[in-house]
């Protein structure tokens, strides 16, 4: 099956490069104007300007009319299984009460694991498949999705169960992460190396074996857990395949980055605090950092300095981290807006990091993220804009007027 793309007003991030784009080169978003677009059987098979549109044998034609296509959304960071909601949390921090003190009281993380404790894996998987599937008409075309609102080896379980069901039944590439440290439950309280036992010596043997995860992921915190506990959970996810993606950096500087580079971790997240050493060992590896605009908005806490990252000729992926407690929204759209309008980032950088580098942070590349002969036919096509720069303009209303996942229609 054929289908011939004509008439595209800009065709964007028309990229053959798999490598994360850093520091000026975000700039540059790579376009053609007045473009064709032909996918088969769910690949990118040419792309061109419609001058040079070569004789095809096609089976279907779409014409789009000058409006954009743009490679899907790549989310690196979500937590998207997830039972309930923790909207009398965001209540209590508008009268007042930090994110902090609620998690103090028990409250926050705590909170959801409790809630996911007692829900079923089906009802999981319910709510999953409802979020998901608004994302993907948002734009989303591949996602990662955390554990760690279990805190006990079954429900960590349960959820990673639940995103390998996902896996199965979508198209869109998802990667599965085990955040093996995320709070400490009460039943631990005063016994944190026994809670990570749990985790690593009863449950990652058998998520590992049987394959339920991509990555191991910790939040390191002050707090939550501390560098030696990041240490042990990245040398123990190493020994089962796993590379990190952590948390880190969010509200404070405890040394977190520096041990997460001196693992090999793929992606570094949060960075909402970020000192010149955290830059500077970045710059001495692969790790990406990864910023989430939709936290700090949410939270109210200071937004990743993406300008010094950028200045620093580092990459930077944006990701949603879409989640009950910080951000309970997986909008890419809005993500993007937010890193233009608080971080900085010109439009360029910001789809860059959503697409391209997204890609990379969950080391699918090589798969999506740009569009690229044998690439994946993720897209979508906006509605008439007069330029992509209208994509963080305009936060409140969707540009996207058509998606495609594997080259199908998503309606
Ligand atoms: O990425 N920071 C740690 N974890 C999540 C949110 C946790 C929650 O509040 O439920 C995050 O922000
Ligand atoms: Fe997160």
């Amino acid at each position: 099956m054929r289908t011939l793309f004509s008439h595209i007003k800009q065709l964007i991030q028309v990229r053959d490069s798999t490598a994360p784009v850093s520091g000026g080169d975000l700039a540059h978003l790579p376009l053609i104007e007045n473009a064709y677009l032909v996918i088969e059987d769910g690949l990118i098979f040419d792309f061109g300007k419609m001058d040079d549109l070569p004789e095809l044998a096609i089976d279907e034609h779409i014409d789009v009319a000058g409006r954009i296509i743009c490679p899907s959304w790549c989310d690196s960071h979500t937590h998207l299984v997830y039972a309930g909601n923790r909207v009398n949390e965001y209540v209590d921090r508008i009268k007042g009460k930090s994110y902090k003190e609620i998690a103090d009281a028990g409250g926050g993380i705590l909170n959801s694991a409790i809630l996911l404790q007692h829900t079923s894996e089906e009802d999981l998987l319910t709510s999953a498949r409802t979020r998901l599937n608004e994302l993907i008409k948002l734009g989303t075309g591949a996602i990662e999705i955390k554990s760690g609102y279990g805190l006990t080896p079954e429900a960590e379980i349960k959820m990673l169960e639940v995103i390998a069901i996902l896996k199965s039944e979508y198209d869109l590439p998802i990667k599965s992460t085990f955040l093996a440290g995320h709070a400490l439950p009460i039943t631990y309280k005063n016994d944190k190396s026994g809670f990570l036992d749990s985790m690593l010596q009863d449950a990652l043997p058998q998520i590992a074996d049987r394959k339920l995860a991509d990555y191991i992921d910790v939040f390191c915190e002050e707090g939550y857990f501390d560098v030696s506990d990041t240490e042990r959970i990245l040398e123990e996810g190493r020994k089962h395949g796993l590379k990190g993606k952590i948390h880190v950096n969010q509200f404070n500087v405890i040394g977190g980055i520096e041990a997460a580079v001196k693992h090999n971790a793929l992606t570094v997240d949060h960075l909402e605090e970020l000192e010149e050493s955290d830059l500077d060992a970045l710059q001495r590896s692969t790790t990406i950092p990864v910023a989430l605009p939709g936290c700090s908005h949410f939270l109210k806490i200071p937004y990743t300095p993406a300008r010094k990252i950028i200045d620093r000729g580092l990459p930077i992926a944006l990701a949603s981290d879409f989640n009950p407690g910080s951000c309970p929204s997986g909008n890419m759209n809005f993500v993007v807006g937010l890193a233009c309008t608080h971080m900085h980032m010109i439009p360029e950088e910001a789809i860059n990091a959503a697409t391209i580098n997204g890609a990379y942070a969950m080391e699918i590349n090589n798969e999506v993220g740009s569009i690229a002969r044998g690439k994946k036919a993720n897209f979508f096509i906006t509605k008439p804009i007069s330029s992509y720069a209208e994509i963080p303009y305009s936060f409140s209303t969707s540009v996207i007027d058509t998606c495609f996942i594997d080259g199908n229609e998503i309606i």
